[in-house]
């Protein structure tokens, strides 16, 4: 729980108060929630020297101004508080991603050689590639009569791989590789195997496939890519590496833990699922609720740019910030009952896919992969059930939050596709980007 720290401490960062807060440590991550409620309530701008020192904004209006004042609150990489992706704390050893560690002006060329292909008439060119992968993975399960939804829900995954163009079979180690580094505990075994071995595994094959596709462009997202321009010249490798593995790592473990706590969260609340699958046309507003209140991306980080006076506190160029979209989407000040979930919440101004220029460029994707699972999974599968002794969360929930183990059961069906094979093959003949 964040409580005062000592009187030096006080001093050096003027009226502000100084907390015990750590959002990757287990204290906080054994109840998220009440952490940033008690942080929120007493101390909704204040400092921490946890991970060398950062500052924690934790209601909506701090979270809201930080996040849509590039150049004071800036993402761009820097050396503050180490090497390594800048909006995270502590920085996690990877690439440069595009355009997240961009700033404006150059900032909204790279943005706006994503939007296209990720506009909602884009991602509806690919609900059938969604609705493809969704079918198939329930598909390898429904005839036994249990599942581990943790699993199950490896749809954003491989759905985001075919689109790109990269190797479906591979998905698992693209998944994982992501996975681990944000949310697995340094050093362990996950960790080590995601850092040395599918890491560098996936990159390489990342790297290969951009410069065949350059050389022969087919009609994927990575060709689409290749053969765009910033500047009045054609984007580098390196550029469209910057910007493919930013793709997979934003959509691919966000989407996965927004379904499966709200799987759980259903099994929950009998009730509010028997709505859903009476009428489902009540799934579109409700997974914006479950966005807010389960905010899969919980915190993400800027750096001062320059000296300023934020909510009252003094803040110096270098520092660095949290922003905690979760903390945000729970303040009463801006959510009625906010620890409750309605799934007709409506405007539902929530702060899960960010504020601002960086506000996610996948949110048209993330939603319909969601749409797609928990449509399937509440028609198939209406009546399962979850051994909650057995769920396992992620052992950080600091950054992404959700769960590596949900064993399920439900009463056996029938699979719905002919051929068990992996691949998809539009039926309309139109291309992935
Ligand atoms: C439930 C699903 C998702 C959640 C909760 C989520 C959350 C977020 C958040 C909070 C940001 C803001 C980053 C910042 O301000 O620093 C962001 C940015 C981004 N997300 Fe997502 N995301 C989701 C799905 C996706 C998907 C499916 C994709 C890709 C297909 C994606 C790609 C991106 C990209 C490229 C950015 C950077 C945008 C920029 O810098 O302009 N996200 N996302």
């Amino acid at each position: 729980m964040p409580e005062p720290e000592n009187e030096e401490l006080m001093t050096t960062h003027g009226r502000c108060p100084v907390v015990h807060f750590d959002h990757n440590s287990q204290d906080h991550s054994a109840d998220p929630v009440a952490s940033y409620r008690a942080l929120r309530e007493s101390a909704p701008v204040a400092w921490t020297s946890a991970h060398g020192g950062y500052w924690v904004l934790s209601d909506y209006a701090s979270v809201f101004d930080a996040a849509r004042d590039d150049a004071v609150f800036s993402s761009a990489r820097n050396s503050s508080g180490g090497e390594g992706l800048t909006v995270v704390i502590p920085k996690t050893p990877m690439h440069l991603h595009i355009p997240i560690e961009i700033d404006p002006p150059d900032f909204r060329k790279y943005r706006n050689v994503i939007n296209p292909i990720a506009a909602p008439a884009a991602v509806e060119r690919q609900l059938a590639r969604i609705e493809h992968y969704t079918t198939w993975f329930v598909d390898q399960v429904i005839e036994s009569g249990e599942c581990d939804f943790a699993q199950i829900i490896g749809v954003p995954s491989i759905v985001t791989i075919d689109w790109l163009g990269l190797p479906v079979e591979d998905w698992r180690r693209y998944s994982s590789a992501h996975h681990a580094v944000l949310a697995a505990v340094r050093e362990s075994r996950e960790w080590i195997q995601a850092t040395t071995v599918d890491f560098p595994y996936v990159s390489q094959q990342m790297r290969d496939t951009i410069a065949a596709r350059r050389a022969e462009p087919r009609d994927d997202a990575i060709s689409y890519l290749v053969q765009q321009q910033v500047d009045g010249r054609s984007l580098t490798d390196e550029e469209v590496f910057s910007m493919v593995e930013l793709l997979i790592a934003g959509g691919v473990g966000t989407t996965a833990s927004l379904v499966s706590q709200t799987l759980v969260w259903l099994f929950e609340h009998q009730d509010v699922r028997g709505r859903l699958i009476q009428q489902p046309e009540l799934l579109e507003r409700a997974v914006e609720e479950f966005l807010r209140y389960f905010s899969p991306t919980q915190a993400l980080a800027r750096t001062v740019a320059q000296d300023t006076e934020f909510h009252g506190c003094p803040m110096r160029t270098g520092e660095r910030v949290l922003l905690a979209w979760s903390s945000a989407n729970r303040d009463a000040a801006d959510f009625e009952r906010p620890d409750e979930i309605d799934i007709e919440r409506w405007p539902n101004r929530h702060a899960a896919f960010g504020v601002g220029v960086h506000r996610c460029a996948g949110s048209h994707f993330g939603r319909a992969m969601a749409k797609s699972l928990l449509g399937q999974i509440l028609e198939r599968m209406p009546d399962y059930t979850i051994d909650l002794s057995q769920v396992e969360r992620y052992p950080h929930q600091g950054t992404n939050t959700g769960f590596q183990r949900i064993p399920a059961r439900f009463t056996p069906g029938q699979r719905r596709l002919a051929n068990t094979e992996l691949g998809f093959a539009s039926p309309s003949g139109r291309g992935r980007a």
